[in-house]
């Protein structure tokens, strides 16, 4: 809310606003078939109380390192980040490292970044560039796709045989360029593991998406907490006012479909039940101004024709072009598809939004092995067309502990959202450790899926 807004409309007391099916009311009045997953589905996961050390112990991070991360699906790289042949990409998890490759097949495998001689990491950098996997300490050499064909002074090792030798591989798997590792060679295949999203994500052309923009940033807090931050959009008037005339952050509905993916839409395009009295042009201009799927140069000048709604207009205007962009018939999207904010989660660290174009993704892992750190993976998905190779993938932008977002390029307004929910979470872990019965509360409804997260997270940890 801008301060020469204020008068347009009024603040209502915190305590009142919040309809969950304001979402099925905006559905009723689409032009165009909705799909049927878009109805609430109903999760009911109690009130109690989540105990702090979740958090901020350090055994249950040695616990979630025993069972969680050896066992369990993880979005290690995206397949544009090894685009070619002997392009690598390393993937740390606490303190385990994994090194990804593209064979000269083309294939992607994940290899344990574990030297069979004496063990140094085979790469020790990000990602780059190799003819062969070749351990910097004495030579021992592997093909790209993880054969053994040579080592220093062999005489010496006759007591090995090069079948021995082959290069351990982890469990690797891809969904429209997101690609997964799994430590465990028995777990059932990736495409069980998304369980809806697939079908729920068929409209929105990922097989053809690419990274625009990447930032990842080192936040001070357990990688539960960041995620969480992203969880629910109750935060959304004390943290991030000046999005309140268009994000119907109390109206948000709140589904679970399994153990790994719940979902939060929250309506965009309409002002928060906290205002009274947001005029429609108020709406439209802070949507244009604000919007992370636009660009200020794109909406330069619009106005509001008479008799329209902010809502439809802004969802025919993204409609108009997202196809132009995209080069697809997006005449059956719903305005919802087109503008709201539907983030998908997938256990245990990814969330997607769906839609049709620029689909934010972030990923929060631990930093290490240090539970009081997190790095989030912030993401933003275009699309390439179809019959062109897809981009490669734009440089990661590091920010550490104490950079902010503003020095990121490409996220637009978000880059002052991002900052106002690092003000939170640069403060939580003290906090945490500050709590004197050491438990929090988590709202019935609107922080159902931080409730369900920790369930499904009880299942691995065997809790
Ligand atoms: S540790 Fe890798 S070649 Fe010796
Ligand atoms: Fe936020």
């Amino acid at each position: 809310m801008s301060e020469e807004k204020t008068t347009n409309y009024r603040l209502l007391p915190q305590e009142l606003a919040g309809n969950p099916l304001k979402l099925q009311e905006l559905l009723s009045g689409e032009a165009v078939k909705v799909a049927e997953h878009f109805k609430p589905r109903q999760w009911e996961g109690g009130d109690e109380p989540v105990a702090v050390a979740r958090y901020a112990s350090r055994e249950f991070h040695e616990l979630e390192a025993r069972k969680l991360w050896p066992k369990v699906w993880q979005f290690a790289c995206r397949a544009e980040q090894v685009p070619e042949p002997g392009d690598y990409f390393v993937y740390d998890i606490v303190d385990k490292s994994v090194l990804i490759v593209r064979g000269a097949d083309r294939a992607v495998r994940a290899f344990y970044n574990s030297c069979l001689h004496r063990g140094r990491a085979l790469k020790g950098n990000a990602a780059g560039t190799s003819t062969e996997l070749r351990c910097p300490f004495h030579g021992f050499t592997w093909s790209l796709e993880g054969d053994f064909k040579s080592m220093p002074c062999a005489w010496d090792f006759k007591h090995l045989n090069a079948e021995d030798l082959k290069l351990p591989e982890l469990r690797c798997e891809s969904w429209n360029g997101f690609v997964f590792v799994n430590f465990d060679d028995d777990a059932a295949p990736l495409l069980d593991h998304l369980g809806v999203i697939p079908e729920h994500f068929a409209p929105y052309g990922l097989e053809h998406s690419c990274t625009l923009v990447h930032v990842q940033k080192r936040i001070p807090c357990n990688w539960k907490i960041g995620q969480e931050a992203f969880y629910e959009s109750m935060h959304t008037r004390t943290t991030h006012p000046q999005i309140l005339t268009f994000i119907a952050d109390v109206d948000s509905q709140y589904d679970v479909f399994d153990d790994n993916v719940s979902r939060m839409a929250t309506p965009s395009g309409v002002a928060s039940t906290h205002l009274e009295g947001v005029s429609e042009e108020t709406v439209l201009h802070d949507n244009l101004a604000n919007s992370g799927r636009m660009s200020a140069a794109d909406v330069a000048g619009i106005q509001l024709p008479p008799g329209s709604d902010a809502r439809h207009f802004i969802g025919e205007m993204v409609r108009k072009r997202f196809s132009q962009a995209s080069g697809r018939d997006l005449s059956a999207a719903t305005i919802a598809e087109l503008q709201d904010a539907i983030l998908y989660s997938l256990f245990p660290n990814v969330q997607i939004w769906a839609g049709y174009f620029v689909n934010i993704v972030y990923r929060f892992i631990p930093d290490g092995d240090n539970h009081d750190r997190c790095l989030l993976d912030m993401r933003m998905l275009g699309r390439y067309p179809e019959g062109e190779p897809c981009p490669p993938a734009p440089p990661v932008q590091f920010l550490d502990l104490e950079d902010s977002f503003d020095k990121t390029t490409g996220l637009g307004p978000l880059a002052n959202v991002f900052n106002q929910d690092m003000r939170n979470l640069q403060h939580m872990t003290k906090g945490l450790k500050s709590s004197r019965d050491g438990q929090v509360q988590l709202a019935h409804y609107q922080e159902l899926r931080i409730r369900h997260h920790h369930q499904t997270l009880d299942k691995y940890l065997g809790l």
